[in-house]
């Protein structure tokens, strides 16, 4: 089979590397792809927007396959559109997508079917805004801007200045364009933070091993909200019977609600939890693997994962195996200094090998690019060291290990991934 990835991130090498393990794959395409992904498929420069292009070139490649990977080619409906050309494709179309691009749906949803989350109201009027948030009186507040923004639409404001402050920045200065014009204020919530990816086929949903992010860029949860520093699983907290528990009041009722209301979800749900004293709410949802949540997922995925993505597609998910393989799996980050704000790309990369890789561990290339037989960071989020183990200690000693002896100018990482469950 042809398939072609659609994407360019460490989630996106972790799919291809994962779907090379397939019989089946003959030839793997990614648009646009980067430097490191390169080593492992063929990168077309294709934007992961390009629903056009990327049309285009599945038709004239004849691609039996395309798995879309991020967000926004999802919410803007490229599936549907590979549908229209009788392309098959990994992934929800528009109307099911809408769960991670619009909050106040997702939030809406819930409410309506009755599936535990944040306490919340809408809003489109900010002197409204204000008034609920003068009303509440209750901080930390949390905002959420109603649409997709890179992963930094949510706010968690300490006091009413900064929240006012954060609400008129979103909703009349446009900070995230038309994405902020519509927000959401919910209740803020305590209690441990997890995150579950299952497949879906509308039908039945089968997750897959559970893991645990770190959005912060720094050591102990300081500085800022990041895309994701550093990813283990399983989470060692989240026990058979949570996930029982979670499987008849979060998962099931989720794709239920989708299809009653005629947007069946077919793909990767990926669900952020929080598991409180009163049982787990959901936090949010997202049409898609996260990132770099899938860099431990799929190492520990027991399956063929192309034949799993063309069950999904075919709605016949109950046909294929899905197991979990024994062991835990730790990703470590390694970033551009200044990343999530502003950073200098084209520094050369030590300690990687010919093919992008290093010694004991698998490194998924999120931003660089080859330059003359060198890799050069060029993102914010340039590498994923991830290793496996029989146990988390033996997983992160292993991917510390690597992460030690691979850098360039700036580059920075955090210590203390998997720390607080160790
Ligand atoms: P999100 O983009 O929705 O994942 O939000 C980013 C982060 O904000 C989450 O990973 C949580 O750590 C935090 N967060 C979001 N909503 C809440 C909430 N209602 N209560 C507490 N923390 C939250
Ligand atoms: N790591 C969080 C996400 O993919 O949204």
């Amino acid at each position: 089979m042809k398939i072609l990835v659609v994407g360019s991130g460490g989630r996106e090498h972790a799919i291809i590397k994962k779907l090379k393990e397939s019989p089946k794959a003959e030839k793997i395409y990614a648009a646009p792809g980067n430097g490191g992904i390169s080593a492992d498929a063929e990168c077309v420069a294709i934007g992961a927007t390009d629903i056009e292009g990327i049309k285009d070139f599945a038709v004239k490649n004849a691609i039996d396959f395309v798995v879309v990977a991020p967000d926004d080619p999802l919410v803007l409906g490229m599936v549907d559109a590979l549908e229209e050309v009788g392309i098959p494709s990994f992934g929800p179309k528009k109307a099911a997508a809408a769960i991670e691009g619009s909050k106040v749906f997702s939030k809406w949803l819930m409410k309506k079917y009755g599936i535990p989350t944040a306490r919340y109201e809408a809003f489109e009027d900010v002197d409204k805004a204000v008034a609920y948030l003068k009303e509440q009186n209750s901080y930390p507040a949390v905002i959420k801007a109603d649409g997709l923004a890179l992963g930094k639409g949510v706010i968690i404001p300490e006091n009413e200045e900064d929240a006012i402050a954060g609400l008129r920045s979103m909703m009349e200065d446009g900070q995230f364009g038309d994405s902020g014009r519509r927000v959401v204020i919910e209740q803020f919530l305590t209690g441990i933070e997890l995150s579950v990816l299952a497949f879906t086929d509308g039908n039945i949903v089968v997750p897959m091993v559970s893991s645990m992010d770190h959005k912060r860029a720094y050591d102990n949860d300081e500085g800022l909200n990041t895309g994701g520093m550093g990813t283990i699983a399983p989470h060692p907290l989240f026990t058979p019977e949570m996930q029982q528990r979670c499987m008849d009041e979060i998962f099931m009722p989720t794709i239920e609600a989708l299809k009653k209301e005629d947007r069946e979800f077919r793909g990767c749900l990926y669900f952020g939890l929080m598991l409180c004293a009163d049982g787990p709410k959901v936090i949010e949802y997202n049409c898609r693997f996260g990132d770099p949540e899938t860099q431990v997922v799929l190492p520990l995925l027991d399956g063929d994962l192309l034949e799993i993505m063309q069950a999904v597609s075919a709605g016949k998910l109950s046909e294929v195996k899905v197991g979990i393989k024994p062991g835990s799996a730790a990703c470590v980050i390694i970033a551009s200094g200044g990343y999530p704000t502003s950073y200098k790309k084209g520094y050369a990369i030590h300690g990687l090998d010919e093919k992008g890789g290093a010694e004991g561990v698998t490194v998924y290339h999120a931003g660089t690019k080859l330059e003359d037989g060198v890799y050069k960071n060029n993102g914010g989020r340039v590498l994923g060291v991830t290793a496996v183990g029989t146990n988390l200690k033996e997983a992160l000693d292993k991917a510390y290990a690597a992460v030690e002896n691979i850098g360039f100018e700036g580059s920075f990482f955090r210590h203390d991934i998997g720390k607080k469950v160790l």
